[in-house]
């Protein structure tokens, strides 16, 4: 699907008939799709399975052969040859079987990890290249289920369950044939006992589905609750919940035990269920043979190998069943990958990419319009010019707009009407690398990387030298902090010693942006955590290296200002005073307001 809204609630189950034959087809084009580059091997494997399987329904024929014909040869005739065919012939057959199917194992074992790796690396590869609106409606906790439960599930499908289930079924089809052609009145009771063993299993099959289905619900709960707990621990001990937590926690707990004992004791019917019906149908085979071969209309081997077909066809039976249910949670879980791997990103690639290796970063809002999903409008009408080489400073207040704007000269979003323009090309026709190469935006959340700090500062420049990271690091005032970690530049930022303060984090991430040296760069409260030294120096820093870039710098803090050649002041999504600072600073306007309310803070 195209929306994102449309697949983000995608972990319900109350789908429309329209939706779920949409789901089902989606699923359906997942697996082909997959299918597809192992189609030979998965040919392969079906006929080895299918062979093995034939020769392993052989047995209970020969053995009939032996006692009926190859026996009394021997005991009337002395002539020893059929036995020894039969001998050859079943021994030939067993070990051909058996090598057949230790060849269908290494080749499915093959062609699952074959499937597993492409979906593993589809997911990762789709899920990071959708766009941040998609990040911020699917939790990062359903992304992680995609990526690990839900490949499980398909895995164990795949490595054990399904061989199982397809070899079962043809076994049990393979027998039943046989038995049919061995002794058709024999066959016929199997075919009539199927009934009941038809309700049996389909009554297990339903059941078991329900009790699964609120496993996994109260399952999932149970993890989230300690998920949760345990990384809000900080909140827990501050406002002390930890009894209303064990609490809950024991009731989640004892709902996933009532769960759990609820599909045992569907088992603890199943199963003697699936045995009576078994023992019927031997019993009634064995009856109606007995009597046959007591008046010479039927020979010995033939009802004992009708009872070995009876016997070997249920044999099979109780697996398959349990595997239904995993087959039935391996659909579920392709159902919700293939949900993933189908959202488009809603701000794509340009279909004929524009080049811009130089950018002089000039950049324009013409009449843009946003709203954030299919929520209210934030932006309602913003045109505005910002000048090659111009630093603004865009003050406001909360929720106003500020990070909006900003997210959208970044192109995180596209603008619902209008556009935006760097050096006169729309951002949605710019080249993704041109468009990431000119247009760094630096956050409050500073991220770092598992790896060393020079690392995470060559984040912005993966070719840059020693040299040049030291440098970066130097001109945001940097160096000093690094310089007295353990391992200097090589510490590793998640080993002990390694772990850098909020403040040292936000240092890090300044020099990343200042070495990928783009054309325009964004400060969305990029200096919050840092203490009024560090902002100057950072501010000092910032004079220099923004001389001859764009810069557009969002801070509470006024102090930013005096760097800034122009002040937007936002308000409700627009942008109320444009002007220089001192002129602002002079005007009886908001700025001005603000600006005497910070001046008398200061004092
Ligand atoms: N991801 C989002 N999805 C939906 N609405 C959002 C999202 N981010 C922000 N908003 C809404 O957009 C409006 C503007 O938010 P924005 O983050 O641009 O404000 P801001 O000016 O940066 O505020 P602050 O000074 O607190 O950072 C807010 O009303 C907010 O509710
Ligand atoms: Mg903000």
């Amino acid at each position: 699907m195209t929306s994102v809204t449309g697949t983000s609630g995608e972990d319900r189950s109350d789908y429309t008939r329209t939706e779920s034959v949409h789901i089902r087809r989606r699923s359906q084009r997942l697996l082909a799709g997959l299918m597809h580059p192992v189609r030979g091997h998965l040919a392969l494997a079906a006929v080895v399975l299918v062979v093995s399987t034939a020769l392993r329904v052989i047995g209970p024929s020969l053995i009939a052969y032996g006692i009926d014909n190859a026996l009394p040869a021997v005991i009337e005739h002395a002539d020893w040859l059929p036995t020894v065919g039969v001998f050859l012939v079943y021994a030939l057959s067993a070990i051909g079987g058996a090598a057949l199917i230790g060849w269908y194992v290494l080749v499915a074992a093959r062609l699952t990890q074959a499937v597993m790796l492409d979906l593993r690396t589809r997911i990762f590869r789709h899920t990071q290249r959708l766009s941040l609106e998609f990040h911020e409606s699917y939790t990062s906790g359903r992304i992680i289920s995609r990526q690990t439960s839900d490949l499980d599930s398909i895995r164990e499908l795949l490595d054990g369950g399904l061989n199982e289930l397809v070899s079962g079924v043809l076994y049990g089809g393979f027998t039943l044939i046989a038995l049919l052609l061995i002794d058709v009145q024999s066959g016929l009771i199997l075919v009539v006992m199927g009934l009941p063993l038809a309700l049996l299993m389909r009554w297990f099959y339903r059941r078991s589905q329900l009790v699964y289905r609120e496993s996994r619900v109260v399952s999932a709960k149970v993890i989230v609750k300690f998920v949760e707990t345990m990384t809000g621990i900080r909140a827990v001990k501050a406002f002390r919940t930890e009894d209303r937590d064990d609490r809950e926690f024991g009731e989640l707990s004892e709902d996933y035990r009532a769960v759990n004992m609820r599909s045992m004791r569907l088992f603890g019917t199943f199963e003697p269920g699936l045995m009576a019906v078994s023992a019927v149908t031997l019993a009634a085979v064995l009856l109606w043979g007995g009597m046959r071969v007591s008046t010479g209309a039927l020979e010995v081997g033939v009802l004992l190998a009708a009872v070995l077909y009876v016997r070997n066809f249920f044999s099979p039976l109780q697996e398959v069943a349990m595997f239904l249910n995993q087959y039935q949670s391996a659909a579920a879980a392709l159902e919700k990958v293939s949900g993933v791997l189908e959202e488009e990103p809603s701000v794509p690639d340009p279909q004929r990419p524009a080049s811009l290796p130089a950018a002089s970063g000039h950049v324009r809002f013409e009449d843009v319009e946003f709203g954030y999903g299919n929520g209210r409008t934030i932006l309602p009408h913003l045109s505005l010019d910002i000048p090659a080489g111009q630093t603004i400073a865009l003050v406001g207040t909360t929720g106003a707009g500020k990070s909006t704007l900003a997210k959208l000269v970044s192109r995180f979003y596209d603008p619902t009407r209008g556009r935006i323009t760097l050096d006169g090309i729309d951002l949605r026709e710019l080249s993704p690398a041109d468009l990431r190469r000119a247009i760094v935006m630096v956050t409050q959340e500073a991220y770092l990387f598992s790896g060393t700090v020079a690392d995470n500062i060559a984040l912005g420049k993966p070719d840059a030298t020693l040299e040049q990271i030291q440098a970066a690091a130097r001109a945001v005032g940097a160096d000093a902090f690094i310089q007295a970690l353990p391992d200097g530049y090589d510490t590793d930022v998640n080993k002990r010693g390694g772990r850098v303060s909020a403040g040292q984090r936000q240092l890090i991430s300044f020099a990343r942006a200042f070495l990928a040296d783009p054309a325009v760069l964004i400060l969305d409260e990029a200096t919050a955590s840092l203490d009024i030294p560090s902002e100057r120096l950072v501010q000092e820093a910032l004079q220099t290296l923004l001389a001859e870039r764009t810069a557009i710098i969002i801070a509470h803090r006024l102090s930013t200002v005096a760097i800034a050649d122009r002040v937007l002041v936002m308000e409700h999504g627009e942008v109320i005073e444009d002007d220089t600072p001192d002129a602002l600073i002079a005007g009886t306007g908001k700025f001005a307001q603000l600006h005497a309310a910070w001046r008398e803070s200061l004092v």
